[in-house]
């Protein structure tokens, strides 16, 4: 396997996730919101953003099958697990690790909005918008990556590398 090489470090990832955890302290503090994780790829990020927000919150989970095997997928979006709490009235945050060509999320929102969620917003640490084929409104966002694939911080390659702490690129070896 090729060797993974770092581009934004555990550190610069934990002060991002401390800033983004700050705004959402000011914008839902009272609101008991419901943090929705789209599995795999976003549980550590959940994770340490619940808990920097520091506030009652509650959370749930979605699974989306997008990517199959590999780093490309055939577009097509299906749900493969459902949340189990009510949205509706409810403010809910998506918490995304990254958006790539936004299908998944666009898919999301749209059946999200369905429910009649008092408010709805998408949180996402990475966004690669070069690779964008539908727009996706992301209120609030980590860092912009370069259109490569990466691994690491719960994002994987055939599900190998989640447990990498840092965000990596994937180097061929010499
Ligand atoms: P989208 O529907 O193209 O926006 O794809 C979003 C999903 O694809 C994310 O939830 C990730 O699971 C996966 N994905 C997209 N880019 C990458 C990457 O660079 N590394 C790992 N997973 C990725």
């Amino acid at each position: 396997m090729d060797k993974p090489k770092v581009v934004i470090t555990r550190e610069e990832i934990a002060n991002k996730v401390a800033e983004l955890a700050t705004q959402l302290r000011k914008d839902y503090r009272g609101k008991n919101p419901l943090l929705i994780g789209i599995l795999k790829g976003s549980f550590v990020f959940l994770s340490d953003l619940m808990r920097s927000m520091n506030i009652p919150v509650e959370v749930d989970f979605v699974r989306l099958s997008s990517y199959g095997a590999g780093t490309e997928s055939s577009g097509k979006i299906k749900l493969v697990k459902d949340v189990e709490t009510p949205i509706r009235g409810r403010h809910v945050l998506v918490v995304e690790d990254i958006i790539d060509r936004g299908l998944t999320v666009r898919f999301l929102l749209d059946y999200l909005s369905f429910r009649e969620p008092a408010s709805l917003k998408l949180c996402a640490l990475f966004n690669k918008p070069s690779r964008r084929k539908v727009e996706v409104p992301i209120d609030y966002v980590g860092f912009t990556v370069p259109d490569a694939f990466v691994v690491g911080y719960g994002l994987d390659l055939n599900e190998k590398l989640r447990y990498l702490p840092d965000l990596c690129v994937l180097e061929e070896q010499k």
